[in-house]
């Protein structure tokens, strides 16, 4: 099965307008492959100028912006929140939803991310949708029902055609930021349970969903971890920050 590859950047609350400019001329020259699509997701802050950026310097159809996050509703009283037609006008193509940090610390629920991944996909945006286990649950040998736990409601919500939409990225939540990456291994037995997770619903689709790893890949290490036959990208943290890491992970998909 030929899916089209995803590297998905996540600067998280890190990068300013100087980053903006340093990715930018830093990614005027790469070589990617027909086949592989580039996201980066800066801080909603700098989606208009990284937008504005990529235009000037002919990058537009190379390189798509991504959001971190959106609300799931349409306008009104919410303060501090970012709305899908806000994301759209500012060339927003990809929403990251249900990153295990907005889990964590702002205890998004896997309904509220289900409903957040409804509200994208009926704004004709790509959700890349978070899943990943904690180290207790690894421990435990409890990865496989966290991941199905996170996913059914996703499913029960907008069914599984609607998967043929959607990007999942899978982020052990003990490899994010930590540099202890999965093995290749443990990384393609994962992603070949969540395929195999959405196949007992609809096979075809199932295959056709990009799967991402994401958790501590580096220059290093994204070259093994692509070539896994479950593996179609990464979204990348700290890496996404350096350019020249950035490329050589970019080149590697
Ligand atoms: O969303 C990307 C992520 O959480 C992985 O971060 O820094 O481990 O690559 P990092």
């Amino acid at each position: 099965m030929n899916r089209r590859a995803i590297v998905a950047a996540n600067w998280k609350m890190n990068g300013n307008s100087a980053l903006v400019d340093t990715m930018v001329s830093g990614l005027h020259n790469i070589s990617l492959s027909d086949n592989v699509d580039v996201v980066i997701c800066p801080s909603f802050v700098y989606l208009s100028e990284l937008a504005h950026k990529l235009k000037e310097n002919s990058l537009e159809n190379t390189i798509a912006l991504g959001a971190q996050n959106v609300s799931d509703k349409a306008s009104g009283a919410f303060t501090g929140e970012v709305s899908t037609d806000m994301l759209q006008e500012c060339s927003v193509k990809f929403v990251i939803v249900g990153h295990s940090e907005r889990r964590e610390l702002y205890k998004e629920t896997s309904t509220q991310v289900a409903h957040k991944v409804a509200t994208v996909l009926n704004a004709g945006l790509t959700p890349i949708l978070c899943i990943g286990e904690s180290e207790s649950e690894r421990a435990t040998e409890q990865t496989e029902v966290v991941l199905s736990s996170q996913l059914q409601p996703v499913i029960d919500e907008i069914g599984i055609e609607k998967f043929k939409d959607v990007v999942i990225a899978y982020e052990p939540v003990w490899a994010i930021g930590t540099g202890k990456t999965a093995s290749k291994e443990m990384a393609q037995e994962t992603h070949q349970f969540i395929r195999q997770f959405l196949a007992q619903c609809d096979a075809e689709i199932a295959n056709k969903v990009p799967l991402l790893y994401g958790g501590s890949v580096n220059a290093s290490n994204c070259e093994a971890l692509f070539a896994q036959a479950d593996i179609d990208g990464g979204l990348i943290g700290g890496a996404s920050l350096k350019v020249d890491e950035f490329s050589v992970i970019c080149s590697a998909a």
